[in-house]
């Protein structure tokens, strides 16, 4: 049987909180519905962190409500305090019993600068806000992700200790995160560094308690993915058309497109449960919304073929 692996699409949150234009709520809905159409399984759709600093993503409680449930899909939101949190629950109690299933995911920097130009606070102030959203969280019935960002660069400062990023992941994790996505923030690592960054830390945890969240901003996205692939992970996070970047990290415009990181998952014979023609659909409609062309090679390759 062909390898499974998880393509997790953070296109409606990390994309869409970069654009400029703020989408309606029908137009978000739209896409949300064009990914689960092609197959996507994991969608992180919205953000519960204060609309002033995003206000892209400010409808996320109204979003929340109207996602459509499906058996095998969980949706995801970033959620970073108490206050985060309750809306999440609230949007939940709103969609009520048969709604959407809707994970919680937090998020904290390996480099203090970084860390407090996006959330205002230092790392372990961030924890402490964490400890007032991951156990009230897990006891509500809910899952939890876990983001370290930065984990291979900071634009503010430099390089980043992988020892500080492993610390940070097993921190997460012993929270109660299920999985922590290392997040190359604005696109500076490459594959040895993601080697020698995996090796050290799937010596302490299972391999698919960790993720990568690649941004491609300086091209070495699906390299990383295949060193990824090679030290046993299997969940990797993307970004429809490639939209997306970090509004507090300089540089940091383009995710990983889904279109690119499938292409090259199909080719190598792994089974990923999407549809191929669905996804440049998707891709295509994510186009239409934001008004102009996305980066994604192998979406730009097949929309042109
Ligand atoms: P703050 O201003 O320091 O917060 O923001 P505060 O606790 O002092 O509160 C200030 C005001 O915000 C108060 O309202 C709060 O009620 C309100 P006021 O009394 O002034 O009217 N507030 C909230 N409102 C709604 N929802 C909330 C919330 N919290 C406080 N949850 C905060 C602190 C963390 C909220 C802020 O800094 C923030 O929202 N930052 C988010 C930045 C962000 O979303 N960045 C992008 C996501 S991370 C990312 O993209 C990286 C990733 O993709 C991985 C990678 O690529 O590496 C995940
Ligand atoms: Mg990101």
């Amino acid at each position: 049987m062909a390898p499974h692996v998880t393509v997790y699409e953070v296109g409606p949150r990390d994309g869409l909180q970069n654009e400029p234009a703020v989408l309606p709520l029908e137009e978000k809905l739209e896409l949300v519905a064009a990914l689960a159409a092609a197959g996507l399984q994991r969608i992180e759709a919205g953000s519960f962190v204060s609309p002033r600093w995003i206000p892209q993503l400010a409808d996320s409680d109204r979003l929340v409500e109207s996602l459509p449930p499906s058996p095998e899909l969980r949706y995801v939101a970033l959620v970073p305090n108490a206050p985060g949190l309750a809306r999440l629950r609230r949007a939940l109690d709103q969609a009520g019993a048969n709604g959407p299933a809707v994970d919680a995911a937090v998020f904290v920097s390996a480099s203090e600068t970084h860390n407090r130009k996006n959330v205002n606070k230092t790392i372990d102030e961030t924890f402490a806000a964490f400890d007032e959203v991951v156990g009230p969280a897990l006891a509500a019935g809910l899952r939890v992700r876990g983001y370290v960002s930065t984990a291979f660069g900071c634009p503010y400062e430099g390089p980043v200790d992988p020892g500080r990023v492993i610390a940070l992941a097993q921190r997460l994790l012993a929270l109660g995160c299920y999985q922590v996505s290392l997040g190359d923030t604005v696109g500076l690592g490459t594959p040895n560094q993601v080697r020698e960054l995996l090796s050290r830390l799937l010596a302490r945890t299972r391999p698919e308690q960790v993720a990568l969240h690649m941004h491609d901003t300086r091209g070495c996205a699906l390299a990383n993915v295949l060193v990824g692939l090679e030290a046993g992970l299997a969940t990797f996070d993307a970004s429809i058309g490639g939209l997306g970047g970090c509004p507090y990290a300089p540089g940091a415009s383009g995710n990983l497109a889904t279109e690119d990181l499938v292409h090259m998952l199909l080719g190598m014979g792994y089974e990923t449960g999407i549809s191929w023609e669905r996804l440049v659909d998707a891709g295509a409609l994510a186009q239409r919304l934001v008004g102009r062309a996305l980066p994604g090679k192998a979406l730009q390759a097949e929309l042109a073929a």
